[in-house]
């Protein structure tokens, strides 16, 4: 930080009063930088800011400057785990209630699509994740590959690679994300002993179209 720069922290859990006084002292002329982990517009402050100035008009300026989302930065570390098309679903109970998280779940087994998983666990709510992989393992073989992704970028990062079958949700908390491939996602170990996972395209399909 610069000398000039006033820090203003906040509470985990007071988010909108932290938007509110950022709102506050943009209002009163000060440049403010108003700070979320990864992407800002995912799971984070940005669509709280709309929120509270839809509901209460205020002439400042707004400007949400994209990051790296946690599922980005997972999936680069396992390989190419988006290479298709994906969603990304919140298990956290505290804003959805379950049964709207476990529709989703549902409708993303039944689309086929790779799911990444935010807030997958907390200390409060350690079953969500056992019950989203169980809907997505009725639709995908045991052999689909799952990203557990920890610490992404921090001094402790940690990426693991496992099939559906062996997915143990015991280690995974809240700095966590899990990404479940989709039906056509696969994995296999490199020369450097690392195991890696990516979801194809469809390129190797549109070579046998196009040779056959
Ligand atoms: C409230 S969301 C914030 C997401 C953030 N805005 C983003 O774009 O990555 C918090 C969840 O994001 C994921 N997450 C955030 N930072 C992470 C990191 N460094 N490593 C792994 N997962 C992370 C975890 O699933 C965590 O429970």
């Amino acid at each position: 930080m610069r000398h000039e720069q006033v820090l203003h922290p906040f509470p985990l859990g007071a988010e909108e009063e932290r938007a509110r006084h950022a709102i506050a002292l943009a209002k009163q002329g000060k440049q403010v930088a108003l700070i979320s982990s990864g992407d800002p517009g995912i799971y984070a402050m940005a669509s709280l800011v709309y929120e509270i100035l839809e509901r209460e008009p205020a002439r400042i300026g707004v400007e949400v400057i994209p990051g790296v989302s946690a599922f980005q930065a997972a999936a680069a570390r396992a390989g190419a785990l988006m290479g298709h098309d994906f969603c990304c679903i919140s298990l956290s109970d505290l804003l959805t209630p379950w049964e709207v998280i476990e529709k989703r779940v549902r409708a993303a087994a039944e689309g086929d699509f790779v799911v990444a998983f935010y807030n997958p666990r907390s200390q409060r709510r350690r079953d969500h994740l056992d019950r989203a992989i169980a809907i997505l393992s009725e639709q995908r073989p045991a052999s689909t590959p799952v990203a557990i992704a920890s610490n992404l970028e921090r001094k402790d990062e940690k990426v693991e690679i496992v099939s559906l079958a062996r997915f143990d949700s015991s280690g995974v908390d809240m700095l966590t994300i899990v990404i479940v491939g989709s039906s056509q996602s696969k994995s296999f170990v490199r020369g450097d002993g690392r195991r890696y996972a990516y979801t194809p395209r469809g390129y190797a399909k549109k070579k046998l179209a196009a040779t056959s």
